[in-house]
């Protein structure tokens, strides 16, 4: 395999089809690219051999600051979509969710290394603050232009197994970007001169995804009226379903493993959504988990309480390093079409559509798990892809889907039977 990026598309086919025993027809599925065509795919990633494909889908009954979206999605999960939409028309009673950002500002992070006086080169490195913020702004002066740029450093020194490190911060306002490059690219121009200043040795010059200067909070009142009219023939009253849904966030507030599951439910629906817009998921991932264990303990992303009336609000408040130039947004062209979906502007705009489905997500989740259990939505999803899996099609896939959900036994061979039966018909 050595060259093998140096190959043409049909060379890496043939090179992959010997070594993994693929079937022409698993070459012809290689080759159906969808929008982004080997060119495009080719120029993001490395060794290309086709594209991965996934569903997109759109959330509904988003009202967000008062103006209404429709929401693309794109992940494998059955039930996510839906959960979303779920929450956003109980929300959608009250208004719907407001949301809030701070300045799109990322740390940038230098290590520095073998400093003589790390108390001095703490000092000197505050003092030369703004000529560094300068130099680094030198770096990109088109974001300077935009009102973007290096804004302050800030320092600290650790005590490790190694010894002592200066860690320098470089706060970094990113406008609509999500930062990355520019961040790293003044990391890297300033670090020679504060080699100079600590007299130490540079070594890692980062962006940190812990993005704490770049929040969004969103928040959203659920009514009792809304919560009980939501089941179609619920046992439950609306104040009892909001004392299950309390039950269930002290659960997680106060239990990591329980955390962990409901901060997961609240990623379904970001990470969709950021996928869906070309968006770095992995760094919404690192900066959400990293947030959520600030104060000293792992805790939900989530919060939620009852106002006077006994209604329900439910906030979140995460880290968003979400961007509209540079990056995929702008290279994928279904990354393109989504953001051209969404309406939106902005990054920010993005960042707080993006926190009002994680809340939306959460809260379905949460008044699922509280009252009914999430089974029964999930299995009559499942119970459909079982049906296409025993290869029913159109209607037939309801039919056969209905049926198995009824019997509570979804399994692909009763799939085959039933489809069997009717085919005998
Ligand atoms: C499943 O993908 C997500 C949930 O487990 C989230 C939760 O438990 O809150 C339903």
């Amino acid at each position: 395999m050595s060259g093998f990026y140096k190959k043409s598309l049909d060379e890496r086919l043939a090179l992959i089809k010997e070594f993994a025993g693929l079937e022409e027809k698993e070459i012809a599925d290689l080759k159906k690219y969808g929008a982004m065509d080997f060119e495009i795919a080719d120029r993001m990633v490395e060794n290309i051999v086709g594209t991965q494909q996934l569903p997109l889908g759109i959330a509904t009954n988003f009202v967000i600051n008062g103006k209404e979206y429709i929401v693309p999605m794109s992940m494998e999960e059955p039930s996510v979509v839906a959960a979303a939409s779920k929450g956003a028309s109980i929300a959608k009673i009250t208004g719907g969710f407001k949301a809030e950002s701070t300045p799109p500002v990322m740390i940038g992070q230098i290590q520095l290394l073998k400093v003589k006086d790390w108390g001095k080169a703490e000092v000197a490195i505050g003092k030369a603050g703004r000529t560094l913020v300068d130099s680094a702004n030198e770096a990109d002066p088109v974001l300077v232009k935009f009102g973007g740029g290096a804004k302050k450093i800030e320092t600290s020194v650790i005590e490790t197994e190694r010894g002592k490190m200066l860690i320098v911060h470089l706060l970094v306002d990113v406008r609509d970007a999500m930062g990355a490059n520019a961040v790293n690219t003044m990391c890297e121009k300033i670090a020679p001169r504060l080699e100079e200043i600590s007299g130490g040795e540079s070594r890692l010059k980062i962006i940190s995804n812990l993005a704490i200067y770049r929040t969004v909070k969103a928040t959203a009142v659920f009514t009792k009226k809304a919560l009980e009219e939501s089941f179609k023939k619920g046992d439950l009253k609306g104040e009892e379903i909001i004392e299950h849904i309390l039950d269930a966030y002290h659960f997680a507030a106060n239990n990591i493993f329980r955390a962990c599951t409901h901060n997961k439910g609240i990623m379904n629906g970001i990470d969709a959504v950021a996928i869906a817009t070309g968006q770095d998921f992995r760094a919404l991932e690192a900066g959400a988990h990293a947030f959520a264990s600030m104060k000293g303990k792992y805790t939900t992303l989530t919060r939620y309480y009852k106002d006077k009336e006994g209604n329900l609000i439910g906030e979140i408040e995460l880290p968003m390093a979400v961007g509209l130039v540079g990056g995929a947004v702008k290279t994928s062209p279904i990354a393109g079409i989504a953001v051209k979906m969404l309406g939106i502007k902005t990054a920010e705009e993005l960042g707080q559509v993006i926190a009002c489905v994680g809340l939306s997500q959460n809260f379905a989740a949460m008044r699922a798990l509280s009252t009914e259990g999430i089974q029964k939505g999930h299995m009559r999803l499942h119970a459909k892809n079982i049906a296409v899996m025993a290869g029913a099609k159109g209607k037939e896939i309801d039919r056969i889907a209905a049926k198995m959900a009824e019997e509570k036994n979804i399994r692909v061979d009763r799939a085959k039977e039933l489809l069997k039966e009717s085919e005998d018909k």
